[in-house]
């Protein structure tokens, strides 16, 4: 049988509030109690809040659209036609000039030097004593390594961070944390016109292979500098985010952290299981193309839908004791990286500075003392402001 959209569970939460966002899980909890879709009457949104239904938006882009995939109108209106809202076949076009360089046998490429980075990073906490998980360390590894991968220029890199974080607001809904972070993008664009440009780019570097892709004909010129945007934009934050959490995570678990030193062959699924437990990116949206039938409902042509990824991620329904942090859980199916189409294109990469992170502690650091963490707000991002934090050698 099939229901009016009345008929649809409503919710009037404000997920967006930093009191939700200070702990979403029992509103995650909620909304995947309440049905398999929400209605968000705050946001003008359908929730998709289960892990089943949320891999099933995300694997089908013929009925469900990345085209307006910020959940504020405008925002969609603002931004160009970016790989992670283009629908094929642009998204293919603009996805396939730098997948090559970011699959798993080219990033491999790179492990020896990713490695050597983190080591030193490692070393240089250890010798501090005492740090700031985010700022001291966070901020500073996934900056070094995608800055010099895109090859962006040393300077204006310190202000990259911060124009990242507003751009990533500006995918929420129209509330004032996104009206803030407008007026920021304004210097966003700047810095991509200036820093991105073909003469700018290091030579051999993955922004220069966008160009290259430009001469071969592959993609509009004009696609340019926002493709190589892109990934500057997706690969900084939510890698920042995830190594704060690592930090955090081992040491709110010691005994985790115990499993892990060992047996460090767990490393790889450990990482996964922090960007399950604790998703950088929590929601992103979708336009229904079609009517969509889920169980008794109905979710008519042209809804809008905010996928939790975080909320997928503790559901019950998929995870054995989902709110439990374990690194030896089987978790290859997470959805951290979304999943599909637009799956992260660059989490070959993000998994091995996370593995190298944490493969550079586990040699030295018996122990993690952090705390208390001081919560970032973003629309779309987890993470930390600050987490004091000191390691003992061992
Ligand atoms: C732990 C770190 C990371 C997390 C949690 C993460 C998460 C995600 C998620 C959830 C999506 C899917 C968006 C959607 O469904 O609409 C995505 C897409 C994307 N990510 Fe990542 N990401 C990470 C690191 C990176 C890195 C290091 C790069 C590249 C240097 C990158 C490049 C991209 C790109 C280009 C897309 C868009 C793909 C497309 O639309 O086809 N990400 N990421």
């Amino acid at each position: 049988m099939t229901n009016s959209i009345a008929a649809i569970p409503l919710s009037d939460a404000d997920i967006f509030s930093e009191e939700v966002m200070s702990d979403p899980y029992p509103v995650f909890r909620e909304l995947r109690d309440a049905g398999p879709i929400v209605y968000l009457s705050r946001h003008d949104a359908f929730a998709v809040a289960r892990y089943q239904e949320a891999r099933h938006v995300l694997g089908d882009w013929k009925s469900f659209s990345s085209a307006d995939i910020a959940l504020n109108k405008q925002f969609n209106e603002y931004v160009g036609e970016g790989i992670i809202r283009a629908d094929p076949p642009i998204h293919d076009a603009l996805r396939g000039v730098l997948s090559a360089k970011l699959a798993p046998r080219a990033v491999r490429e790179l492990a020896p030097d990713i490695s050597r980075r983190a080591e030193k990073i490692v070393d240089t906490v250890i010798e501090q004593g005492s740090f700031d998980a985010v700022k001291g360390f966070a901020q500073r590894f996934p900056v070094e390594i995608v800055g010099d991968l895109i090859g962006l220029p040393q300077h204006g890199r310190e202000h990259l961070l911060g124009l990242i974080d507003a751009n990533f607001n500006c995918f929420g809904p129209a509330n004032d944390r996104t009206f803030a972070s407008f007026p920021k993008l304004q210097h966003l664009a700047e810095y991509v016109m200036l820093n991105t440009t073909r003469d700018e780019l290091a030579e051999d570097s993955l922004g220069r292979a966008v160009y290259d892709a430009v001469d071969a004909g592959k993609i509009p010129a004009s696609a340019a500098p926002w493709l190589v945007m892109t990934y500057v934009t997706a690969g900084m934050d939510t890698t920042v985010h995830a190594l704060a959490h690592t930090i955090w995570l081992m040491a709110e678990h010691p005994d985790q952290w115990d499993a892990l030193r060992a047996d460090p062959a767990l490393i790889p699924q450990a990482f996964r299981e922090v960007l399950r437990f604790e998703s950088p990116v929590q929601v992103f949206g979708r336009t229904a193309r079609v009517d969509w039938e889920v169980e008794d409902f109905t979710v008519p042509a042209g809804s809008r839908l905010a996928v939790l990824f975080g909320s997928g991620n503790r559901d019950e329904r998929k995870w054995t004791d989902a709110d439990r942090f374990d690194v030896q859980r089987s978790n290859i199916d997470h959805l951290g990286f979304g999943y599909g189409l637009h799956g992260c294109a660059g989490q070959a990469l993000a998994a091995l500075e996370g593995e190298a992170i944490l493969r550079a502690l586990v040699a030295r650091v018996s122990r993690i003392d952090a705390g208390p963490p001081v919560r970032h707000f973003n629309n779309v991002l987890r993470g930390l402001e600050s987490l004091p934090t000191r390691l003992t050698v061992g």
